[in-house]
């Protein structure tokens, strides 16, 4: 535990820190990959040139700060956070990298400001956040059904929408042996893939959320070209042009904590909501997948939104599922013909509900904004975005 006063210049230099966060952090990790290069083939190119990942790395360290002396209420956030880094295969000794060029940075941006008090309480807080990071992931570690990037290669490759390709992938490792037949997945969590895209220097890592956790016929997870902004997307474009049934691709174990509430599964009572639009069906068809699996007889209500019916994906595996439910309402909304999943749909559905809500960024803003609009209590609504979370709240 850090010392009292310690906690107290952590604390009182947060705000200074927070006006300098974007530049402290822009300028750490430009010295970080300077002396690291190899940390390019783990950080995600494309946040680093669009700044997300400077904004979700200080932020976060300013709110753990924040709650030195009380690090255990943010778990649940170190926990999605430490998923991700288990994913990706950060390990203990990145920490020290990360603690040192932050520490720099800070130095080098509020030059005499930053005194050695300040510094050296920076650095007991900065341990003390990374050593709950370390612990968790420990742990994540352990658990996790198979160590590192291991080589599976693609048994079936199919086209289940304009633009969206579905892979099944089986295990080929030859120094592990990863036996799927007595492996359970958890219906919502995403694998990691490791790629060494042609128009990239360094390797690219992304995550792929299961379309269902299955595993008879292998790993299944569906993929769409990200082709926004007029950018080619990295590894979307790859995994579409140049992986092939056949050929073998690296994928880190299943991690995420977007999963069904367990609690609620048996209970008729609450009905399960699941939203999704376009290729963020994926993490909610496993978890109707799983839902049904479990207890058929829970309402369900399924609203999807694409731009037109080409756009549609999985719709038949989900008419399949949800014919086996009990009582079901499901809604489709195509933009193309102007029918929007907008607040006046969000207005019709029960409460309480546990519901369940994967898609765009835009779209999962405007879905939680409307739901929190109705009273949804947040700690019904579960969400996963495909990028990354925003991070720890600053209260
Ligand atoms: C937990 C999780 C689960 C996910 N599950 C799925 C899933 O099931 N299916 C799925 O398809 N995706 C999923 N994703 C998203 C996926 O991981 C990738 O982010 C996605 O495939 C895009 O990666 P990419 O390398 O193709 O694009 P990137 O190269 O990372 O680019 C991302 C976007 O930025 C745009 N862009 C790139 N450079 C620039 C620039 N300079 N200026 C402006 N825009 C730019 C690109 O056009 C693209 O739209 C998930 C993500 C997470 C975090
Ligand atoms: C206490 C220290 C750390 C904190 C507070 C932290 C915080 C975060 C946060 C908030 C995210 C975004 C999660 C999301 O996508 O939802 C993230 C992702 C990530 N972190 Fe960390 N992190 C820490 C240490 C590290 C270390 C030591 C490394 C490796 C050197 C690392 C590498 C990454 C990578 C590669 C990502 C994925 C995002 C990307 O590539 O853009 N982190 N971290």
């Amino acid at each position: 535990m850090a010392s009292v006063q310690t906690i107290e210049i952590v604390k009182a230099t947060v705000p200074v820190l927070e006006e300098h966060g974007a530049t402290i952090t822009t300028v750490f990790y430009k010295n970080m990959f300077n002396e690291h290069p190899e940390l390019l083939d783990i950080f995600n190119e494309t946040n680093q040139k669009l700044g997300r990942q400077q904004t979700a790395l200080a932020t976060t360290v300013l709110a753990a700060a924040k709650h030195l002396d009380k690090l255990e209420t943010l778990l649940p956030q170190v926990t999605q956070i430490s998923h991700k880094h288990r994913a990706l295969q950060i390990l203990p000794e990145h920490y020290p990298i990360v603690g040192h060029h932050l520490l720099g940075a800070i130095k080098e941006v509020l030059g005499e400001a930053a005194n050695d008090d300040i510094i050296n309480a920076w650095s007991e807080a900065y341990d003390e956040i990374a050593d709950v990071f370390i612990q968790l992931e420990e742990t994540m570690y352990e658990q996790a059904l198979w160590d590192g990037f291991a080589t599976f290669k693609v048994v079936e490759k199919s086209a289940v929408a304009t633009d969206i390709a579905a892979f099944t992938v089986i295990p080929v490792d030859e120094n592990q042996v990863i036996d799927l037949d007595k492996f359970t997945l958890t219906a919502g969590q995403y694998i990691t893939v490791k790629t060494d895209p042609t128009d990239s220097d360094n390797l690219a890592l992304r995550h792929y959320s299961l379309y269902s956790a299955h595993t008879d016929e292998g790993i299944k997870f569906a993929v769409r070209r990200d082709n926004r902004n007029e950018h080619y997307g990295l590894v979307s474009n790859y995994l579409h042009d140049e992986v092939e049934v056949g050929d073998t691709i690296l994928l880190s174990a299943p991690a995420g904590d977007f999963a069904l509430n367990q609690d609620l599964m048996g209970q008729n009572d609450i009905p399960l909501v699941l939203i999704s639009a376009g290729v963020g069906v994926t993490p909610i068809l496993s978890i109707l997948e799983a839902q049904i699996a479990s207890n058929p007889k829970r309402p369900i209500i399924w609203a999807y939104a694409c731009q037109n019916e080409q756009h549609h994906a999985f719709d038949k595996q989900v008419n399949q599922l949800l014919a086996s439910a009990k009582d079901v309402e499901k809604q489709v909304f195509y933009f193309d013909s102007g029918k929007l999943l907008d607040d006046r749909y969000l207005a019709t559905l029960p409460e309480p509900a546990d519901i369940y809500v994967c898609g765009s960024m835009p779209f999962m803003e405007s879905i939680i904004d409307g739901l929190t609009a109705l009273n949804h209590g947040l700690d019904k609504v579960h969400y996963e975005p495909f990028g990354p979370k925003m991070s720890l709240q600053a209260s």
